[in-house]
């Protein structure tokens, strides 16, 4: 098994099983931490995070398909491509990535730390990838930091394209969007953060 990314909770392995290439994400021993409380959340978001990749499929998002889930890793599909951070993205990719926000948003999923650096851009489209963050919800507030923290991570010609696309499809716009110039006015936000 070969060790393909290091992040700050996981690392990534892969495997091939019956042939087809799988990612494995690990959620490694955190010293720092008391062992039991340690376990229970690697355990924890472990659970979510699959939990979360499943709805976020069944929502109509491209998202990498679970083949498995351990006490502290998911088996998951192998997607190619690249990171959209280094990828010069189409105006459709760009539509599809708005469209595929606005479906898990409308399917009370949050992704938490949607960034360039979470989407990843392969010959069939789109997909985003790292729930790890993730929360089922339907804040208007957790909806509007999805869409600033894409907005940080683009071009304004690309960020056009995700709004023109969420919001063709998203019901609630007016009032994400309204949030979003709220938090962008308080001038400072929080992101989630890890323990
Ligand atoms: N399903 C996948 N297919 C292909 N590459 C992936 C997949 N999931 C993750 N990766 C690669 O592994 C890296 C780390 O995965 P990610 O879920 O973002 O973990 P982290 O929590 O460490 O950011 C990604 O930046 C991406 O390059
Ligand atoms: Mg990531």
């Amino acid at each position: 098994m070969e060790r393909v990314n290091e992040g700050a909770e996981s690392i990534m392995y892969e495997t091939k099983i019956a042939g087809v290439p799988m990612l494995i994400k690990f959620r490694n021993k955190k010293l720092w931490r008391i062992d039991k409380i340690d376990e229970e959340l690697r355990e924890r978001r472990t659970r979510k995070e699959a939990k979360l990749l499943i709805y976020a499929k069944k929502a109509g998002a491209a998202v990498p398909g679970v083949a498995a889930i351990g006490k502290y890793s998911i088996f998951m599909q192998k997607v190619g491509g690249k990171l959209l951070k280094d990828s010069k993205p189409s105006a459709h990719d760009m539509q599809t990535i708005g469209r595929y926000l606005a479906l898990l948003h409308a399917n009370g999923i949050t992704h938490g730390d949607f960034t360039s650096a979470n989407i990843l851009l392969t010959k069939n489209g789109p997909f985003i990838i790292d729930f790890g963050l993730g929360v089922f919800s339907n804040s208007e507030e957790e909806k509007a930091l999805d869409l600033l923290l894409l907005e940080r991570s683009i071009s304004k010609k690309d960020y056009a394209n995700v709004r023109k696309a969420y919001t063709s499809i998203a019901k609630d716009h007016l009032t994400v969007t309204k949030r979003l110039n709220e938090i962008k006015k308080r001038g400072r936000y929080q992101t989630r953060t890890l323990a």
